[in-house]
């Protein structure tokens, strides 16, 4: 399979999404069984414009959070993996099939992001899977035909990394994590598994020294190697014990609060679950502002 989506932005890009819709492309076309070269055309804009195009092409007034326009006849029991006629009489001058349009609301992509506690990067992700699928013939109309694309959707979103994890998988990969504690001092071991917003995890657990000092714990050792890959952005973390709540220590609660204030601390020991949030661990936190000439001449 070739092709491609062209992405054209009438708002200032996302950093990052060139290279992730591209992969979502061909992991849809992939999921789909399309061999055709094929592409299809994403324009990422504003609420005001997909306001316009819903009001002027569907006769619907308001704005809404994504738009597909299929070129094809594909549609529910009649999708393009099966019927690749359909794409072969679409076939353009450019030797590839013409999928269709798509336009995305990136204020929408930004709030909905928000509210699920993900990336831009991730909703604009969603969205464009979404889309793509409907291009290909599915649809949400009819249960069942909802249910096929939600299978397909999910199939597409874990092959790019990108699923939503629940607390309870986060607890057991620190739980993994765990186990590679270096305890000879204490032998108290703790596992760490950190959920970056985009959807990857960073496990740690602590490293302890003969100067007891050195230690790093199990928290911070899970942060440093997911800002050590350039990752800043955090939704939650779960700590893991076996002999009491590893509830972090205080350089640890300091060390999240530089990247993420509001970050959820979810703590277990033997199948006791616990959760709490960053600012009721940390109140009055000394965060990265603070000490900026910008933030002390606001006093
Ligand atoms: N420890 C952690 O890994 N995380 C915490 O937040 C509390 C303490 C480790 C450090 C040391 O290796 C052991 O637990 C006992 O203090």
């Amino acid at each position: 399979m070739t092709g491609n989506i062209v992405i054209e932005w009438t708002v200032p890009p996302v950093q990052g999404t060139e290279e992730m819709l591209q992969k979502a492309f061909r992991a849809c076309m992939e999921a789909e069984k399309i061999t055709l070269p094929a592409y299809a055309q994403l324009m990422i804009t504003t609420d005001e414009e997909i306001h316009r195009l819903n009001r002027e092409y569907r006769h619907v007034d308001r704005a809404t959070d994504v738009l597909s326009f299929p070129s094809t006849a594909a549609h529910p029991g009649y999708t393009l993996g099966e019927h690749q006629n359909l794409l072969r009489r679409e076939m353009d001058d450019t030797g590839a099939c013409f999928l269709g349009d798509i336009i995305i609301s990136l204020e929408r992509a930004y709030a909905q992001a928000e509210e699920y506690g993900h990336s831009p990067l991730r909703e604009l992700t969603y969205l464009t899977v979404h889309a793509l699928f409907h291009l290909m013939g599915y649809d949400h109309m009819e249960e069942c035909d909802k249910r096929s694309m939600r299978a397909m959707e999910e199939k597409v979103m874990e092959n790019l990394g990108v699923t939503r994890v629940t607390d309870q998988e986060l607890i057991k990969k620190a739980e993994e994590a765990m186990q590679f504690a270096y305890v000879p001092y204490s032998h108290y071991k703790v596992g760490a598994a950190l959920l970056a917003k985009d959807g990857r995890i960073f496990t740690g657990c602590n490293i302890e020294n003969g100067s007891y000092g050195a230690t790093n714990c199990a928290e911070r050792t899970a942060l440093f190697k997911a800002v050590s890959e350039g990752c800043r952005e955090f939704s939650a973390i779960a700590i893991t014990a076996e002999k009491s709540a590893p509830w972090p220590c205080g350089i640890c609660r300091q060390a999240l609060n530089e990247f993420a204030p509001d970050i959820r601390v979810i703590v277990s020991c033997q199948g006791n679950v616990e959760e709490s949030a960053l600012p009721q661990l940390l109140p009055h936190g000394f965060g990265p502002g603070n000490g900026t000439l910008d933030y002390l001449g606001k006093e």
